[in-house]
């Protein structure tokens, strides 16, 4: 057996799942299962598939999420190969609207809605329910400046988790205004934080330099009683993101989705202006936020197009998604069984096999067979591990009769079944 270990903060996807630092990780069914409603619900808002590369130019990120958040400055998988740099992507976003403009995808005409399930890398330290290896879901809808498109970002997050059956979570919503809103705010936030600056935390201190509107997201109950009565954004947005704010919470009301208005939620990445929202669940622990997004009108500009690209987008994470489930004991995808598995006895009986379960496969039947030559005994248990619904047995006496021994693992009933008629038997499963 090996001596090499998967990194921490990195999992297998086993058959039958397995635990990781503590978490534990579904099996490779269940993601399976919980990719296929992402894509029936996906579907159903005509969004169409995107794949972007796990490598991108360093540059697209730093710029894109902003140099000064924690992602770009902290935990970016980067290096540098024969002059390029490189990033293990720690979103899709920015690639995804890179691939937008790259591709004109504009000339595909009206509006486009695209989503991605795949992984990402950001260095963080790993905890329960945080990884340096993770897996998002996402939908970017991209060339509408309507607030429905905001609030159909976030119906169909929505979907997503009630489609699986998940209700137990909570919609934040708040504005962050446009790009001038912000660096008032940013001026009236730091005059009012200033004065108690010693009673801070060494992140938030750091932050108040950098990146001040983070300070709002602390979970630290201290400083949230110093932030009480702190000015807040929406009173410093411009009229035309108020607007538009008020009509987001209209649509969202318009379909029956609550939702808390936040004047205090603010995203990990730079690239928001108007909508910001996230998607929290109580049930998985410190690492609480299933899924995050907004409006981002211009990061098409940073990333060099001349003219805005109005786009919004959520992304969430498959393991928190999973976690979720599993709390709420909603994961219970059967194991997939054979629908038969030869026991074959024998040289020629082995020989025989190989084509025989190859025309069944053909045929559309789920088969397996023993590769190693074991004893009858343990080709039985493998056939039991599989779960196999028939066990087709056949040694010397079958192969000189051209009749087969099929036992029945649910009924405890066995029948001879001539050579020739096992596809058709086989294939009228029930
Ligand atoms: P984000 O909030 O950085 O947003 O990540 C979205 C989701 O990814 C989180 O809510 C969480 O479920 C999951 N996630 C993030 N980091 C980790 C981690 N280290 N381990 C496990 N899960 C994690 C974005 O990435 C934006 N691109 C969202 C977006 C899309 N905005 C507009 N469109």
């Amino acid at each position: 057996m090996s001596s090499f270990k998967s990194i921490p903060g990195t999992f297998d996807i086993l058959p039958d799942g397995q635990t990781s630092g503590g978490d534990s990780i579904a099996p490779s069914r269940v993601w399976q299962h919980v990719e296929t409603v992402i894509r029936q619900v996906m579907a159903l808002y005509g969004a169409e598939e995107i794949r972007t590369p796990i490598l991108e130019p360093t540059e697209l990120i730093s710029r894109g999420i902003g140099q000064l958040t924690d992602i770009v400055s902290k935990e970016m998988f980067a290096f540098e190969r024969g002059g390029t740099n490189y990033v293990l992507r720690p979103e899709v976003t920015a690639p995804v609207m890179r691939a937008y403009q790259q591709h004109h995808l504009d000339q595909r005409g009206g509006v486009q809605r695209l989503f991605y399930i795949g992984p990402c890398f950001r260095a963080e330290r790993p905890q329960k329910g945080r990884y340096r290896q993770f897996h998002q879901f996402g939908l970017e809808i991209i060339g509408a400046t309507d607030a429905r498109a905001d609030a159909e970002t976030i119906a169909c997050a929505v979907d997503v988790y009630r489609a699986l059956g998940l209700n137990d979570f909570k919609i934040r919503l708040n504005s962050l205004g446009d790009a001038e809103s912000r660096p008032r705010y940013k001026e009236a936030l730091i005059a009012y934080i200033k004065p108690f600056s010693d009673q801070l935390s060494e992140v938030s201190r750091n932050r108040l330099e950098s990146n001040p509107m983070r300070i709002l997201d602390t979970k630290n109950e201290k400083e949230r009683l110093l932030l009480k009565n702190a000015p807040l954004l929406v009173d410093f947005i411009d009229e035309e993101s108020r607007l538009h704010h008020d009509e987001v919470k209209a649509h969202l009301s318009a379909i029956g989705l609550s939702y808390v208005d936040d004047p205090f939620l603010v995203r990990g990445l730079d690239y928001y202006s108007r909508t910001a929202f996230e998607i929290e669940s109580e049930s998985i622990g410190a690492q609480g936020s299933l899924a995050g997004g907004g409006r981002y009108d211009l990061l098409s500009v940073e990333l060099g197009s001349k003219k805005v690209i109005p786009a919004v987008g959520f992304a969430a994470g498959m393991e928190r998604l999973l976690m979720a489930l599993e709390a709420a004991e909603l994961v219970n995808i059967p194991f997939g069984r054979l629908d038969a598995f030869f026991v074959a006895l024998g040289d020629e009986a082995m020989k025989w096999t190989f084509p025989v379960a190859h025309a069944l496969r053909a045929a559309g039947i789920k088969v397996g067979y023993d590769l190693s030559g074991r004893s009858m005994k343990a080709q039985m248990r493998e056939a039991n591990r599989q779960q196999a619904r028939q066990v087709i047995i056949v040694g010397d006496d079958e192969l000189a009769s051209g009749i087969a021994q099929v036992k029945d693992m649910d009924q405890s009933t066995q029948r001879s079944v001539p050579f020739d008629q096992l596809t058709n038997q086989l294939t009228d499963k029930e």
